[in-house]
């Protein structure tokens, strides 16, 4: 299978792209990855554990000190000028008008400056582009205030630009693994606790793009994050003193589907389930036991299918085509409504399944999704600046 764009580099792009659009080199630049959740999906805003990996594909932010601001991005090349206290606009410049509100906060932004943007991330595709935009982003900026943020730092700010600023009510999944990948591991994040622990992940993990874009700011995570609150209203009126959904165990779920509405159950039991697939998969990740992981992935998607009912049918079909012709497992990844399937499969049997999966898939939609594969990546970085 073909991945040329995973060996681009966003940095290369996103500075020849600040020189082009400004006339002079960017004094400072940074890169965080793009992720895929291996699974823990929707526990991250219900205090339950998230296994994230780091993808090879980035988002870079190049930026240079200027009177006022001033935003381009590789997507369309047009440079913006930006006033940080106007109302948002509704484009991915809000992103950016986010983290540097936020770094105004904490006195860590520069009086302004000309920043270039660059990514090898596939927009829309549930791989948290937009988590990857504002922790390089707020890495970058910060560095030309001439203040270095830890990466525990560079995960709240991010995470406050998208929510509290842009206002999409996520999780802190995508900032913390934007801030803390590694490579060579998954990253087992506890978001009751807070803890987190990297797993050894050396594997290759395939992903197929089901080409449905989804728009967080659409409204369906809003939503779902709602009905969870209400779920967790209704759970405290038996279970008085419940923190979190994630802490009600699997023996729970009876008196939950007796007493709650159909639908608020439904989330329940996806949540309960989940986080304790996503700690059975850790361990067995843990253990080298592909097997077992690739299964818990299956009932993971199924219990999105069924209880969250966040999936398509373009990933419903991606699972089960993958599954057919011999993957270890497969599931959406990721809020879901769209966005892309993650693919675990034995090395030796990569290139025929994934053949397979593209060929069903041409077959059921009449068109080609975009596959490639990736093993878990670093987080952010400092970038150098090519003299
Ligand atoms: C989006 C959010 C995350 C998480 C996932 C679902 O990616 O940004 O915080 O809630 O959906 O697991």
């Amino acid at each position: 299978m073909p991945t040329p764009v995973t060996r681009l580099s966003s940095v290369r792009l996103a500075s020849s792209l600040f020189e082009s659009s400004f006339s002079s080199r960017p004094a400072v630049a940074a890169s965080a990855p793009g992720r895929v959740n291996l699974i823990g999906e929707h526990t991250d805003y219900n205090g339950g554990p998230v296994l994230p990996v780091a993808v090879e594909r980035r988002t870079a932010v190049a930026a240079g000190l200027e009177d006022g601001w001033f935003f381009v991005s590789a997507l369309d090349g047009t440079v913006r000028g930006v006033e940080i206290e106007r109302p948002l606009k509704g484009d991915w410049t809000d992103y950016l008008v986010g983290v540097v509100r936020e770094l105004r906060a904490v006195k860590a932004a520069p009086a302004g400056a000309r920043v270039a943007v660059a990514t090898t991330l596939p927009i829309g595709a549930g791989l948290s582009s937009s988590a990857a935009l504002n922790v390089s982003a707020a890495k970058a900026l910060s560095l030309l205030a001439g203040r270095r943020l830890s990466p525990s730092q560079l995960v709240d700010l991010a995470y406050r630009a998208e929510h509290d600023q842009v206002g999409v009510r996520c999780g802190r999944m995508d900032q913390t693994i934007a801030a803390h990948g590694a490579a060579g591991s998954a990253l087992l994040y506890e978001t009751g606790s807070g803890a987190i622990q990297r797993v050894p992940f050396a594997g290759r993990l395939w992903v197929v793009e089901t080409g449905v874009s989804h728009k967080l700011t659409g409204g369906e995570l809003n939503q779902r994050r709602q009905e969870c609150e209400q779920a967790l209203e209704a759970c405290r009126a038996l279970w008085p003193g419940l923190a979190h959904l994630a802490d009600l165990s699997t023996d729970d779920l009876p008196t939950v589907t007796a007493r709650l509405a159909p639908d608020l159950a439904a989330r329940t039991r996806h949540v309960v389930t989940e986080t304790r697939r996503a700690r059975v998969a850790a361990d067995a990740l843990a253990r080298g036991d592909l097997g077992q992981v690739g299964w818990l992935l299956v009932e993971g998607h199924e219990s999105l299918r069924t209880d969250y009912r966040s999936t398509v049918p373009e990933a419903d079909a991606i699972v089960e085509l993958a599954m057919e012709h011999g993957a270890l497992g497969a599931r959406l990844t990721g809020a879901g409504w769209g966005g892309s399937v993650v693919v675990l499969v034995a090395d030796e049997r990569s290139a025929r399944v994934m053949a397979e999966v593209v060929k069903g898939f041409r077959e059921q939609f009449c068109r080609e999704p975009a596959v490639w594969s990736t093993r878990a990546a670093s987080g952010v970085r400092r970038e150098t600046v090519r003299a």
